[in-house]
């Protein structure tokens, strides 16, 4: 036991020197209506400032985490199928085991808070000269250099999350002289402000990460929950319904040829919603402004597996759209064998998402919405694929098997 301790522990630390290798692979009723935010500069699960670890060999790996280094590879296993991807926190990057393992794991990285609007957009510079940066509000790039800079150095292709969205959006970015109590632009400043972010943001991505980001949600969320376009969103309030056009528009603009800009929503899979987007969608792809639709998948153990495949590829026939799956997690319900049916679903999910690609439906992407249950947004749901201790779940399990 004490030698495959050991042969463990040194797999692991050859692991953490070489930094993760991404091989070239190719490529909900859903939860709750996702939490509105806040402003996300750290992503510490607990809300704390995620303290940089220090450099530590693997031999001093912390006890409450068990040895990862010998489980089936996620990324591997489903290399000729589609990128395999993980919502990605300065947490996960600060902590040398949790990082370990999305390495060892993933080769797609999306950052779960710290490459949005708030997270991005510098109020205090924009107060500093109101009138200058009128139509042209200044960036701080440090938060998204700290995402792009761990993502290169550990081989990572990245999405890009996300551009124009309600949440996650400060309102002083939609006001006048950037302060709530002036009220709200007009439609051709907020236009403006938002070609600029847009721009801004592609541009300085594209310079000093050529080649690292292979895709954009430029739009998140925009259909609402009952029908229609979602109107609680200062972006439908100030520049109008065709907000969603015109960010296409900007990005297709900005974007390097090599960056597929997305749509992405939750619930996305529920006819509704898809006859909605579609719809909505139907006149950007007609202008050659989107590439792909991404369904968020944030949804539980009452999921058809038969129904979300057929969405997919609905999606895809209509549209002709690329699909990601950018958020996968499986809220588990209150029967007592709820982690089998999990397990279960899980491995009927990749069995689904295999047949689609095998029918020839450009599915080139599939990320799960964080590492551990504990850090999950969906609070004790335990939705995802490893417990606290990094030990693997019947969940993991079942994807593994649905690799064949
Ligand atoms: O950064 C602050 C920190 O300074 C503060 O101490 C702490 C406690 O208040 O809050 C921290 O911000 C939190 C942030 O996550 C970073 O941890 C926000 O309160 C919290 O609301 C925010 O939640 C995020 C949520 O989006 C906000 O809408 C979740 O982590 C994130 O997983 C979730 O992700 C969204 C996708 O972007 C879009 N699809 C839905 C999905 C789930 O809501």
């Amino acid at each position: 036991m004490k030698k495959y301790r050991l042969l463990a522990m040194l797999s692991a630390a050859m692991i953490l020197l070489a930094g993760c290798g991404s091989d070239d692979s190719s490529s909900s009723a859903e939860a709750d209506k996702p939490a509105d935010g806040t402003s996300a500069v750290t992503d510490a699960s607990d809300g704390s400032e995620a303290e940089p670890a220090k450099d530590k060999p693997a031999s001093e790996r912390n006890s409450k985490f068990v040895e990862t280094a010998d489980y089936p590879k996620l990324k591997e296993l489903y290399k000729d199928d589609f990128k395999f991807g993980c919502a990605i926190s300065t947490t996960i990057q600060n902590t040398p085991e949790y990082s370990e393992l999305v390495c060892e794991q993933f080769n797609s990285y999306t950052a779960e808070n710290a490459m949005k609007p708030e997270a991005t957009l510098d109020q205090k510079e924009a107060l500093s000269d109101p009138d200058k940066y009128n139509e042209h509000v200044p960036l701080n790039f440090s938060n998204m250099k700290t995402c792009l800079d761990y993502a290169q150095e550990h081989g990572f292709a990245v999405r890009g999350h996300t551009l124009v969205w309600h949440s996650q959006t400060p309102e002083w970015f939609f006001c006048v002289g950037f302060q709530k109590k002036n009220g709200t632009v007009d439609r051709d400043t907020m236009l403006k402000r938002m070609e600029n972010y847009i721009k801004d943001v592609l541009e300085w991505t594209n310079e000093n990460y050529p080649g690292l980001i292979y895709a954009w949600d430029v739009v998140n969320e925009a259909i609402s929950d009952s029908k229609g376009m979602r109107k609680e969103s200062k972006w439908y309030e100030v520049v109008g319904e065709d907000f969603v056009q015109k960010a296409f528009e900007y990005a297709r603009k900005y974007a390097a040829a090599d960056v597929k800009l997305f749509y992405n929503d939750y619930n996305a899979y529920q006819s509704r919603k898809r006859k909605d987007i579609i719809e909505m969608l139907q006149p950007i792809v007609d202008a050659g402004n989107i590439d792909g639709m991404g369904l968020q998948s944030h949804v539980g153990l009452y999921l058809n597996p038969i129904e979300f495949k057929t969405a997919i590829k609905d999606y895809y026939k209509k549209l002709g759209l690329e699909i990601h799956i950018t958020e996968l997690d499986l809220g588990k319900d209150k029967s007592e064998d709820w982690e089998t049916k999990q397990e279960e679903l899980y491995k009927k999910l990749f069995t689904a998402f295999k047949e689609l690609k095998a029918d020839g439906v450009p599915l080139t992407s599939v990320t799960v919405w964080g590492l551990t249950d504990g850090m999950s947004w969906r609070k004790g749901e335990n939705a995802l694929l490893f417990n606290d201790d990094l030990s693997r779940k019947p969940a993991f399990d079942g994807i593994v098997a649905a690799a064949g």
